[in-house]
């Protein structure tokens, strides 16, 4: 029976980690180190969704007044500097863009990034925002999504990255691929803080997928501490029911 007691023990222990990390198993991209629960990261991810995205792309299905309780805001500071349209609290993130105007300018209408990191994941985000490069003809494109329709939006704060390629020949043909991007011309923040930044996006476009995430995480701690809990008082119950059948 002592051992059944602490299988049931070991059980709830390893869960715990386990039921973390089943989210984050994507594909071979470097880690994004994203965290929704890093409630300040999310409030700077808002901060710069508002400022560099959320003119092309919507993110129809939150809405301020949820940012404002989720990210620990209030609605005065929301409105303050985070609301750049006539929006109210109560209102979607909606973009004031028409769909057919976009698709004319950038060949591609931006689509809305509402359950972006459900669809694609916090690390492929990550790993978007830091890939874009100018090529030779001065046309951006990036690695990570080749021949991407969007422009680099935030060049000012990275900088302007050149691709650094390699030729081999497959079967007497010349292919030319991109080893590595580096920066060329330095933009306004160090590499570092602009990381700090995409992380931030990424962890922000992760909350907006699933804001119920932080209070379900928040939950699944006391359910594994009431499980803890229960696994003892019964274990003690038995030792009780047989100390006068030995
Ligand atoms: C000037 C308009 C514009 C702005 C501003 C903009 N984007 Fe985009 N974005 C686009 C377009 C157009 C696409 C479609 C690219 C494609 O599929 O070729 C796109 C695609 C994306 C995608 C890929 C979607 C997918 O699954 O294919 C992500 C992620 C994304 N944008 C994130 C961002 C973030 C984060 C910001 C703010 C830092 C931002 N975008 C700002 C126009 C924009």
């Amino acid at each position: 029976m002592k051992t059944m007691f602490q299988t049931l023990l070991a059980t709830a222990i390893l869960a715990l980690p386990m039921a973390a990390n089943a989210a984050g198993a994507a594909g071979a991209l470097p880690a994004s180190g994203a965290n929704v629960n890093d409630v300040g990261s999310l409030q700077r991810g808002a901060k710069l969704y508002t400022n560099y995205c959320l003119g092309c792309h919507s993110a129809e299905y939150v809405r301020y007044n949820r940012l404002a309780e989720d990210l620990e805001l209030g609605e005065d500071l929301v409105m303050k500097n985070l609301v750049f349209s006539d929006a109210k609290i109560g209102d979607p993130m909606a973009i004031a863009m028409e769909a057919d105007d976009a698709e004319r300018w950038f060949g591609k209408a931006p689509p809305d990034l509402t359950l972006i990191g459900r669809s694609r994941g916090a690390d492929w985000v990550y790993n978007y925002l830091l890939s874009f490069y100018r090529d030779e003809h001065g046309a951006w494109n990036n690695t990570v999504l080749q021949n991407a329709a969007m422009p680099h939006v935030m060049w000012k704060l990275q900088g302007i990255q050149k691709p650094i390629y390699e030729t081999h020949t497959e079967d007497g043909i010349e292919v030319r691929t991109i080893t590595h991007l580096e920066l060329e011309t330095p933009g306004t923040m160090s590499p570092a803080e602009y990381q700090d930044a995409a992380r931030d996006l990424a962890a922000f476009l992760e909350y907006t997928s699933e804001p119920a995430m932080l209070k379900r995480k928040h939950i699944g701690v006391w359910v594994m501490l009431y499980l803890a809990l229960f696994a003892l008082i019964a274990y003690l119950l038995k030792a009780e029911y047989w100390r006068d059948v030995h």
